[in-house]
């Protein structure tokens, strides 16, 4: 790993951004549009059918080449090799961070410790291979002989967000007649609900968690279990029951057959986990091939980072576009607006991906980071319904706020109009952002007074615009992947570790504590709890508790 002898923003390249800051925020993008009448081709980048333009951002070229510099100044170059390498680059859990291992589709080995870990990634995607295809044929069936009509993940975190993520984006790509479930929340509704909506004897439970020591995610599994075992008997959990995790005792400890086991490794995150087994119920909904497609789109997209220069490299530019706005506009938040109904989930899944990543305060030598802001807030909706909630924060609002607008050229619904009105608001929301609306031009529409200043648009909020030919499999992929190395350019000019998650830790473990005070196994120390109980008691009286 290399250590870094500088905080960042005492770095030449970091003062000379800053410079760049005070220069570029003279000049509006719709100055620039009209200075440059090539900007649209400039800034635009294709890699097959997936496209980004980012000409309505607030840059010049002598903007890029200055965040490229600050780039190869924090080692970026030198940063990805080490990743695609197997280096330990999560040095706080001493692990390399390898999920491109597992859609590498070359012959290239790939070590960690000395070994190399492709033949066992091989067999583990072979595995899936064979189980998928059983259970979508039928083959597979349950302990009463029937089919298996329901897939229930029980998972949370990177063991949730991305297989529910993807299984909802491919939908149009699933097997009739095999429906998929996700139950990640302790709140007893969660599984409830769900196991309200299926059958036992044509029911498989995928237990599905890295450490499989995880509170929510055990507590879920071990009340499916019991709901099975009460309709089917102790016999069926083979038959229902399967699980992937990292960690073999804990499942044949809770009684899963290993031969049920799906294997993956400590060097893949839990957020970057949906292209190992974790994408099981991804794998059973779409078939195998359509999950392989999956991952050649994010190996595409893995040779393009890896090897394209700086100025070429889609990631890289989004990556350092991020810092240009959270470090030198001080914008704290990214929106992440899907304009394809199937992405709704994409907000909600690079939250994670962002946030449990790059939401550190402390520089990978230990120093606490007080000089530059680190990790966005990210939020989104699906558009046009964002739309109609909280753009208006984003066209008049005091804070300033970058967008990621992200919708197919094809529509897998073609239905009349409706996509050209689609594609029609993104691009018009992208220009009203960055136009705006003057003075003038509202005074010329015939609005007086103080109605003048509410109907200005001051504009110049900058956004990218990602179009990809169709949402299939191997775009998703794309995009999924692009994110990722998004994150990590923007960790390593951060000097963070993304690949930890150390700010999980205490509140899980003061639960724990505090859970023996509500089960009135220990003396009440905390007065919210007596308040918790007094309320219970009220509620029992008026008999709502049924
Ligand atoms: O919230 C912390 C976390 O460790 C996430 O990083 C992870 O994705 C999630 O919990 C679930 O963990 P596991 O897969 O081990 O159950």
């Amino acid at each position: 790993m290399q250590v870094r002898k500088q905080v960042l923003s005492s770095l030449s390249e970091w003062k000379a951004l800053e410079e760049e800051h005070r220069r570029i925020e003279k000049i509006s993008m719709k100055e620039m549009f009209q200075r440059e009448p090539n900007r649209f081709e400039d800034f635009s980048i294709s890699l097959d059918n997936f496209f980004l333009d980012y000409s309505k951002n607030c840059i010049e070229e002598k903007t890029l080449s200055l965040l490229f510099k600050l780039g190869e100044a924090c080692g970026l170059k030198e940063a990805i090799s080490s990743m695609f390498s197997g280096e330990k680059i999560n040095i706080t859990e001493d692990r390399s961070v390898l999920h491109t291992a597992l859609r590498n589709l070359s012959d290239r080995p790939v070590y960690v410790e000395g070994k190399d870990v492709m033949p066992a990634v091989r067999s583990v995607l072979e595995k899936m291979k064979e189980f998928s295809d059983k259970v979508r044929s039928g083959e597979w069936k349950g302990s009463t002989g029937e089919a298996i009509t329901d897939i229930v993940n029980i998972g949370i975190g990177g063991s949730d967000l991305g297989p529910r993520m993807v299984t909802e984006a491919l939908k149009k790509y699933q097997k009739p007649g095999l429906n998929c479930h996700f139950v990640s929340n302790i709140d007893g509704t969660d599984l409830t609900e769900t196991l309200n909506k299926v059958e036992a004897s044509t029911t498989l439970f995928i237990i599905s968690s890295k450490t499989f020591t995880t509170q929510e995610t055990i507590t879920n599994a071990l009340s499916a279990r019991r709901w099975l075992i009460n309709k089917l008997g102790p016999s069926s959990v083979s038959r229902h029951f399967v699980a992937i995790s990292t960690n073999r005792k804990a499942v044949e400890d809770f009684g899963i057959d290993p031969a049920n086991m799906f294997e993956f490794w400590d060097w893949v995150g839990g957020r970057y986990s949906l292209w190992s087994s974790i994408g099981l119920s991804i794998c059973l909904s779409i078939g195998f091939e359509n999950f392989k497609h999956l991952l050649e789109g994010a190996f595409r997209m893995d040779e393009h980072f890896r090897t394209r220069p700086f100025s070429e490299n889609i990631p890289i530019i989004m990556g350092l576009l991020g810092i240009w706005y959270y470090n030198f506009f001080h914008a704290d938040a990214l929106a992440i607006l899907p304009y394809d109904q199937y992405l709704s989930n994409l907000p909600a899944y690079l939250q994670q991906a962002d946030m449990e990543s790059n939401g550190k305060g402390v520089t990978k030598e230990g120093e606490r980071i007080v000089s530059y802001k680190t990790g966005p807030i990210l939020f989104g909706a699906a558009g046009t319904n964002g739309q109609h909630s909280f753009y208006q924060l984003l066209h008049q609002g005091t804070h300033f706020i970058p967008c990621d607008f992200i919708v197919p050229a094809n529509s897998l619904n073609e239905l009349g109009e409706h996509h050209n009105i689609l594609l029609s608001n993104v691009i018009g929301q992208t220009e009203a952002l960055m136009m705006g609306k003057s003075r003038e031009e509202v005074i010329s529409e015939g609005f007086k007074g103080s109605l003048i200043e509410h109907k200005v648009f001051e504009g110049n909020r900058p956004s990218n615009t990602i179009i990809v030919e169709r949402f299939s499999p191997y775009y998703l992929g794309m995009l999924l992947a692009m994110y990722e190395h998004k994150i990590f350019v923007q960790g390593v000019i951060w000097d963070i570790n993304s690949f930890d998650q150390m700010g999980v830790e205490l509140g899980k473990k003061l639960a724990k504590e505090i859970l023996p005070e509500l089960k009135g196994e220990e003396p009440i120390k905390h007065p919210i709890i007596k308040k918790i109980i007094e309320m219970r008691r009220r509620d029992d009286d008026k008999g709502y508790s049924s």
